[in-house]
Formats: C-alpha cells, sequence, structure tokens
C-alpha cells in the first residue's frame, strides 16, 4: 500500500470500515425489547346491503362487494340447489334465471342484481308440482349423478324462452327470422351446460317433449 496517498484505501481497511457501519445501525436486544409490535394494517372490506327477490320471497343481505350470486344463494340463503361445478363460468352448473333471462351465477356480483329477481331450481316447481321440464327430465332419464341437472333445466327454461321471443342463436339460418326448434338449435343453445355423464341425447329428448317436439 502506498501509505503517502491519503485517498487509496487498502482492502483490509474497507472491510473494517464496513463491519463497523453495519454494526452501528444493528437493532440491539435491548431495542427489540422496548419496540412496540407493529399491528398489521386494518383492511377495511367494502360491503353493501342487497335486496335480492328469489323464488318469490325478498331476502335482504348485508354482503361483501364481492360476493358472487351464487355464493349469496348458495352460502347466505342456502339455496343448495344451484350448484357450483367449476366457478368459472364454464361449465353451467349454476345457472339461474335473473329477470327471466339465464346467467352463471358464479360470473356475476350479486350487487349487480340488486332488486332484481333471481329464480332458482327451488322456485320452478316443487316435488308435488313438478315444472313441466323438471317432469320430463324425470320421464327421459334425462340424468345420471344429478349435480349437472339445477343448471340444465334453469338453462332450458331460459333456451326456449329465447326461442320463442325469435332470438337467434349461432346455427340460425336466417338471423331476421324466427328461429325453428331443432335439435341443432338446441343442442347449440344449451353448449355452455356440460353433463359430465353424458346425459345430453336424454336431455335433448326431454327438453324436445316440452317444446312440443318430436326428435
Ligand atoms: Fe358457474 Fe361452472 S359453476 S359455470
Ligand atoms: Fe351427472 Fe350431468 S347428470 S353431470
Amino acid at each position: 500500500m502506498d501509505s503517502s496517498d491519503p485517498l487509496k484505501v487498502s482492502r483490509r481497511e474497507l472491510l473494517i470500515a464496513g463491519a463497523a457501519a453495519s454494526a452501528a445501525t444493528l437493532p440491539t436486544a435491548a431495542d427489540a425489547a422496548t419496540q412496540a409490535p407493529v399491528p398489521p394494517r386494518q383492511r377495511s372490506v367494502p360491503a353493501s346491503r342487497v335486496a335480492l327477490e328469489v323464488n318469490g320471497t325478498t331476502h335482504t343481505l348485508d354482503l361483501d362487494n364481492r360476493t358472487t350470486l351464487l355464493d349469496a344463494l348458495r352460502e347466505h340463503l342456502h339455496l343448495t340447489g344451484t350448484k357450483k361445478g367449476c366457478d368459472h363460468g364454464q361449465c353451467g352448473a349454476c345457472t339461474v334465471l335473473v329477470d327471466g333471462v339465464r346467467i352463471n351465477s358464479c360470473l356475476t356480483l350479486a350487487l349487480m342484481h340488486h332488486n332484481g329477481k333471481v329464480t332458482t331450481i327451488e322456485g320452478l316447481g316443487t316435488p308435488a308440482r313438478l315444472h313441466p321440464l323438471q317432469a320430463a327430465f324425470i320421464k327421459h332419464d334425462g340424468y345420471q349423478c344429478g349435480y349437472c341437472t339445477p343448471g340444465q333445466i334453469c338453462s332450458a327454461v331460459g333456451a326456449l324462452d329465447e326461442l320463442g321471443r325469435g332470438v337467434p342463436s349461432h346455427v340460425s339460418a336466417d338471423l331476421t327470422a324466427q328461429p325453428v326448434f331443432s335439435a341443432e338449435e338446441l343442442r347449440e343453445r344449451m353448449s355452455g351446460n356440460i353433463c359430465r355423464c353424458g346425459a345430453y341425447s336424454n336431455i335433448v329428448d326431454a327438453i324436445s317433449e316440452v317444446a312440443g317436439v318430436r326428435t
């Protein structure tokens, strides 16, 4: 080392200086004992009061704004007929009718339907007085495990309503004409409802019977 140059520092001197600086900033055991624990940051959960008319009965719920309609029905109102399959909008098991239109209840927030009218499978019929589609699914054996069935039936109600109102589908030949009921139209309109048991042909038979069509 050239000690004549005041700006030149040996590697050893540099290491000693660094260690001393670090030690000066480290908390001591006494420091740690006197420091109060930092409380976790308080998170406020945004919540809203939501009114839903479900199967003819009005419910007022205080919900986390992030609550899906599916979870509001199943977890808050204990209407477990509506099923959670994928929770990602891919299987249709959660299909319900909102203001008469079928939707995937896992893909929408309950808050978005404040003052809306929701119909679930429990509201379509009762064991003593089945909805025609419920009766037809039983007659035609339109299910095996039954997990997809509530969504299939609610979706079929919506699909037949859309056909009746002249709403075209992806396979309608003429978008301006009243669509004609056919197995192809029905399969297209029901394509968002997956049946892992593969009861599709019987489901088509059941819905066709209610539509008054032979397949
Ligand atoms: Fe909603 Fe599958 S649970 S689409
Ligand atoms: Fe089992 Fe459709 S009846 S998934």
